[in-house]
């Protein structure tokens, strides 16, 4: 589970803790990581998402728990920056080292995770339904609807929305199931905490279709487990969002 220590990913490690996995909780927050391992009797592992090491070492973790038979991956960082300044000089247009860490970390990062877990689950002896594993990553609306600001996010959650298919048709004769979520707003510390941050979140809420609030965790947490459980979703990206559709900004 790649960015379990907080938000979406937190409620998925305790979601299927309750269903009864063993979680490895593979994040750069050490803090929290440790501390929900503890809470559901699970293994934090250090993992940078953009360091091939660490998450092999994470895949090799969850190897001794048992077979890896899940992956999940919810580590991502926002970014908002627009494409061009507004003075006409190349420097300020949108810092292109800003737009390869996005894509560093919620692209290339996600399709790291998969690659090595995929590996480690084709090893897998195939349940009875032939399954050997399942995969769910994070995308995001904004791989649809982006926002002003978003291109750099948009191009990230828009390459994970982009490689379901293939990677799912990729990881289809080794019994592997690939799906992803596209949360709306969801209510996370991606916002920030205090007054000022429950104002703003309670804004935005009003901008969802129905109902007028952001989402919770839990409530992406509950489609997340449906594609890690249901045997015939594969393939598929599923908005999760009150029916939002985002403005320009
Ligand atoms: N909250 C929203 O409204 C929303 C909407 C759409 C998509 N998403 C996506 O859902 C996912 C989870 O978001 P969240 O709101 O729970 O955010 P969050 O900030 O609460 O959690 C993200 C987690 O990822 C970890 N992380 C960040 N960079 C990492 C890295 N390089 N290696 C390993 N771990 C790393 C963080 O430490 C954190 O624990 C993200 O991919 C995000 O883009 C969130």
């Amino acid at each position: 589970m790649t960015g379990g220590a907080s938000g979406i990913g937190a409620a998925v490690v305790r979601q299927l803790a309750a269903k009864g996995a063993k979680v490895v909780i593979a994040d750069l927050n050490a803090d929290k990581g440790a501390e929900l391992a503890k809470e559901v009797g699970g293994e934090f592992v250090p993992v940078d998402v953009t360091d091939t090491s660490s998450i092999e070492a994470a895949v090799n973790a969850a190897g001794e728990l048992g077979p890896l038979r899940v992956l999940v991956n919810s580590a991502g960082i926002g970014s908002a920056q627009r494409t061009i300044g507004r003075d006409g000089e190349f420097a300020s247009a949108h810092n292109l080292d800003v737009y390869k860490k996005v894509i560093a970390i919620n692209l290339v990062g996600t399709f790291d995770a998969i690659r090595l877990a995929a590996t480690a689950m084709s090893r897998n002896e195939a349940a009875a339904s032939g399954e050997k594993g399942a995969i769910v990553n994070m995308a995001s609306v904004a791989a649809f609807d982006g926002q002003i600001g978003q291109a750099a996010y948009s191009s990230s959650k828009g390459g994970v929305v982009g490689m379901t298919l293939p990677v799912a048709r990729d990881l289809a004769a080794a019994g592997i199931r690939v799906n992803t979520v596209a949360p709306g707003l969801i209510d996370t510390p991606i916002y920030g905490e205090g007054e000022a941050s429950e104002a703003f979140k309670a804004k935005l809420g009003e901008s969802v279709l129905f109902p007028h609030r952001l989402g919770e965790p839990d409530e992406l947490a509950s489609m997340v487990v449906e594609l890690v459980t249901n045997s015939y979703m594969n393939a598929e990206v599923v908005r999760v969002d009150g029916g939002i559709r985002m403005p320009p900004k």
